[in-house]
């Protein structure tokens, strides 16, 4: 993502982006050690705001980061990267900061480096085609619930994708999906909606709960289950789910049609029932 709007913040300053500059011993750059949010702003309104930031809590907590800043605190600064009412995605990105030498043990008192930035929100698919995805051995590690700047094995099951001409990777375990590289998957099996239940082997996303809540709030029917990968290669409907993609239909699966071959009737369903979620808050 590319901030046309030029201003970002690191570590307490709101600066050009061409001046924003850190340390080259910074553990972020040297290990990947740090985790980050994708928070969506629609009409100038960052999108659930309160789940984003309690993840990061959890993130931070879980590769023993303290606590940096109040809720209160963050949003008045990232609120400061949205110079428009135009829809935006926010970035964030905390690190355990500059070490006096690289050394995989952690310092004793680290200072996080901390760094915002947002972009414009465009989804790159057209919802209504869908796209095409991929099953791939997720070959991720055991803690993919933190949500951690480390994505080396993320990016590489994405491009297998985009080289076999698909939008994602969908992630099988021991034969049951995971999630997908950068997104969460929800499958319509025998009418029902279904998502894999949270655990170490996925990202608990925010879009993913509030599909699960606008499902029973409109009377669809929707459970978190186990998806063998039969099952998915099976399925009349299958979605990805993040805060840039929002739900985006898959209408071909290793190379064979999901249902009709087309976005299905539950997706559509969803989709209008997302857009007014999304347009209340912006006219709120
Ligand atoms: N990624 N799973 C993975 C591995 C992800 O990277 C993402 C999102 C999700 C969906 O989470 P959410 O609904 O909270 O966005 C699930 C972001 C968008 C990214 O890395 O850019």
């Amino acid at each position: 993502m590319t901030p046309e709007n030029d201003i970002v913040y690191l570590n307490g300053r709101f600066l050009p982006l061409e001046e924003a500059r850190i340390s080259v011993l910074d553990r972020g750059f040297l290990f990947g050690d740090g985790v980050y949010e994708v928070i969506p702003a629609y009409g100038g309104r960052l999108f659930r705001l309160d789940e984003h930031l309690a993840r990061l809590e959890s993130s931070l907590d879980q590769i023993r980061i303290r606590p940096l800043l109040s809720h209160r605190e963050w949003e008045s600064i990232l609120e400061r990267l949205l110079p428009d009412d135009r829809d935006r995605s926010v970035y964030l990105q905390v690190t355990r900061g500059v070490a006096e030498k690289r050394d995989h043990a952690m310092p004793a008192k680290p200072t996080p480096t901390v760094f915002a930035m947002s972009s414009e929100l465009k989804n790159p698919y057209d919802v209504h085609v869908g796209v095409g995805a991929i099953t791939l051995d997720d070959t991720r590690w055991q803690l993919c619930q933190v949500k951690a700047i480390t994505l080396l094995a993320n990016i590489l099951l994405r491009q297998q994708a985009l080289d076999s001409n698909c939008a994602e990777a969908i992630l099988i375990r021991d034969g049951l999906v995971s999630e997908g590289a950068a997104s969460n998957v929800f499958a319509v099996i025998d009418d029902v909606l279904v998502t894999p239940p949270k655990s170490h082997d996925l990202l608990p996303g925010i879009t993913r709960d509030l599909l699960l809540e606008l499902a029973q709030a409109n009377a669809i029917e929707a459970r978190e289950a186990a998806i063998p990968a039969e099952a998915l290669a099976a399925a009349d409907e299958i979605w990805l789910t993040s805060s840039t993609r929002e739900i985006l239909p898959v209408v071909e699966l290793d190379g064979k049609r999901v249902g009709d071959g087309s976005p299905g009737s539950i997706w559509r369903s969803m989709y209008d029932i997302y857009q007014a979620y999304k347009q209340s808050l912006r006219s709120s």
